[in-house]
């Protein structure tokens, strides 16, 4: 079995995807059609030429823009739908996926018609072979904390499609401690909780995600690494970290593949899983994020098996599913 036919046969989680960040091209032109929206673009592949990122403002820019062919529930299902062939494609058994209700509702549409839309996407997958989601709603933190507190208060009649919170969007200049407040409520709500930290902002960013969010997952925080005592405690919390190479790469977190903390990470003792973040920008989804660190990085089987194990160990699913995720990679990795 070659390399990239062992991250095929891999049982994998996706625990760092943004639904919004999977709307491919073709998709985008289809979508504003239908809903009669202009867009600055005549053909997918001008929209493709577009996408080129010198950093993360760059990307958020265009990612919004392209939120704004999705209107109605229909638009919703059929992005979700779209993405969960494709995970379907890549061996992925499980996701938490991410949406931002802000980027709709700031536009009129209605946050009810957002979740019916996507729900109604990964409760046909849940019955149809999977795979099994989990669904997180991420704040925007380039907005204001009263912005999010009404966004916690429009999910309180949802409660029982979301398994957690997010926290995305512009890092710099948006610290984890503007959302002190929204996150404690969250937490006490029994929702989970993840920030992206690290991607851009510093090492304190990732310290104040802990102390201050106390979050339960982490993701990127490709800056930790630059803080041997945060390392530390990441590795002896396990907290799992959502490593995203393509996205990493194509915003300029890092300069070439080899840079990336993937093996790093391992090699620490971190909890770290490998993610696609915003497939349909980023040039590829979640299997060829594996093969991108694999070469880059010569990994072997049994750090993909490593990677793949972090993926289910850092997903908000019951012990009992997560094992039987586990024995699955032991089966693939005893020839059976
Ligand atoms: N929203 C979608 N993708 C993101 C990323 N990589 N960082 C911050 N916000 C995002
Ligand atoms: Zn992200």
């Amino acid at each position: 079995m070659t390399r990239d036919q062992f991250i095929q046969a891999l049982p994998k989680a996706e625990l760092h995807l943004h639904i919004e960040g999977s709307l491919e091209p073709e998709l985008l032109f289809e979508l504003a059609r239908r809903n009669r929206v202009e867009i600055p673009f005549s053909s997918p592949e001008e929209v493709r030429a577009a996408y080129s990122f010198e950093r993360l403002q760059d990307f958020l820019d265009i990612y919004y823009q392209g939120m704004n062919v999705l209107l109605g529930p229909e638009d919703f299902y059929d992005l979700t739908r779209a993405y969960l062939a494709r995970a379907r494609q890549d061996n992925l058994r499980h996701v938490e996926i991410f949406f931002d209700p802000q980027g709709h509702t700031g536009r009129g549409v209605a946050f009810d018609h957002v979740v019916e839309g996507i729900t109604a996407a990964l409760d046909e997958a849940a019955r149809d072979g999977g795979p099994s989601s989990h669904l997180i709603l991420s704040f925007l933190r380039h907005l204001s904390e009263d912005e999010a507190f009404a966004t916690l208060a429009e999910a309180d009649s949802h409660l029982d499609k979301f398994v957690g919170v997010g926290l995305d969007s512009t890092e710099m200049g948006h610290p984890p401690g503007k959302f002190e407040r929204v996150f404690a409520r969250a937490g006490e709500m029994d929702l989970k909780l993840c920030a992206h930290a690290g991607e851009e902002g510093p090492p304190e960013y990732v310290r104040d995600s802990l102390d201050l969010l106390r979050i339960d997952r982490l993701d990127h925080g490709n800056r930790a690494m630059e803080d041997p005592r945060l390392v530390a405690r990441l590795a002896d919390s396990q907290m799992t970290l959502t490593s995203c190479p393509l996205s990493n790469l194509r915003l300029a977190v890092i300069a070439d593949m080899r840079e990336n903390p993937v093996a790093d990470m391992l090699e620490a003792g971190l909890a770290v899983t490998v993610n696609s973040d915003d497939p349909a920008y980023f040039g590829g989804y979640l299997n060829d994020n594996y093969t991108a660190v694999a070469e880059a990085l010569d990994l072997d089987r049994a750090q993909l098996a490593t990677l793949a194990r972090n993926s289910f160990t850092g997903a908000f699913l019951d012990e009992a599913a997560i094992a039987g995720h586990l024995g699955e990679i032991d089966s693939l990795l005893a020839g059976g």
